[in-house]
């Protein structure tokens, strides 16, 4: 089964588009063990309500993929869950290959890619490894910070026409022509989201991050195409994990039956 085809079964069980981006502030690496402890609690409060789990180096760093964080991977598949790796790989093809191979053997069922490095001995053995394990590959398009027009909106020429396009618009290009699983879209960028369905024409699913804390707003992002919301702080610092992340999950299930 493909990467697209589990989560999508995830998202029709919990009647959830919402990925959880599991991130906790700097821990003393001494207390390492209670954080791994935090992440399993919040996992275990808010898997009703969610259908994927994004790790990054808030996790990768102090628990490690083949240590403590087999744990928390375990719990994910148990609930019926997939789990992202979001390692935002960016280096040469060989190196490329190493470090998607060692997530996917770790469990994880896709990692999030940067095509900046282009595809021959850039992401292309990313690709070939997703393959072999069944997994997806997730690439950045358009990032939800502010200083993403820097690189991901700059008015660059294609190197295949020479015709003048903003980044973005030629990275979603890539999505469509190596095959990506999905493509990443900030919230807190609306019109991107927008211009990317458009050329993506259905065909690939938007990620979209930066609800809450950055900006973005859930009916916005919706609205302009994005079809899974990528959730960090507004659920993991929330006071109550659990009725944040049911109450996010049901104002996008209202938004989207409303479409
Ligand atoms: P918050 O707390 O702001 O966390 O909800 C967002 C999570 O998503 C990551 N992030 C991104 N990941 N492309 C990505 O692949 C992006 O444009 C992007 N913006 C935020 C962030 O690291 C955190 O885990």
């Amino acid at each position: 089964m493909t990467f697209r085809v589990r989560i999508e079964e995830a998202v029709k069980k919990n009647c959830s588009n919402i990925v959880l981006a599991l991130d906790f502030p700097f821990e003393n690496p001494a207390n390492r063990q209670t954080l791994c402890t935090r992440a399993e609690r919040v996992l275990d409060a808010v898997y009703p309500y969610i259908c994927a789990v994004k790790i990054n180096h808030h996790l990768f760093l102090p628990l490690g993929v083949f240590d403590a964080l087999q744990k928390v991977l375990k719990k994910v598949h148990e609930k019926g869950l997939v789990a992202i790796a979001d390692a935002k790989i960016n280096d040469i093809g060989s190196t490329n290959q190493v470090i998607a191979e060692y997530y996917f053997a770790a469990g994880f069922d896709a990692v999030i890619a940067n095509p900046f490095v282009g595809w021959e001995e850039g992401l292309q053995p990313v690709f070939e490894t997703a393959g072999k394990y069944h997994g997806g590959v997730i690439l950045l398009v358009y990032m939800s910070h502010k200083g993403a027009s820097e690189g991901y909106g700059q008015t660059v020429a294609d190197s295949e026409t020479g015709q003048k396009q903003p980044q973005y618009v030629l990275f979603a290009r890539k999505a469509l022509k190596w095959g990506a699983d999905g493509v990443v879209v900030g919230a807190t960028y609306p019109d991107k989201i927008r211009k990317v369905r458009e050329v993506l024409g259905g065909k690939i699913p938007i990620y979209s991050p930066g609800i809450g804390p950055q900006g973005g707003v859930i009916a916005s992002a919706l609205e302009s195409g994005a079809q899974y919301l990528i959730v960090g702080r507004a659920i993991t610092a929330a006071e109550n994990p659990a009725e944040s992340a049911k109450e996010i999950r049901n104002m996008a299930k209202a938004y989207l039956n409303k479409l």
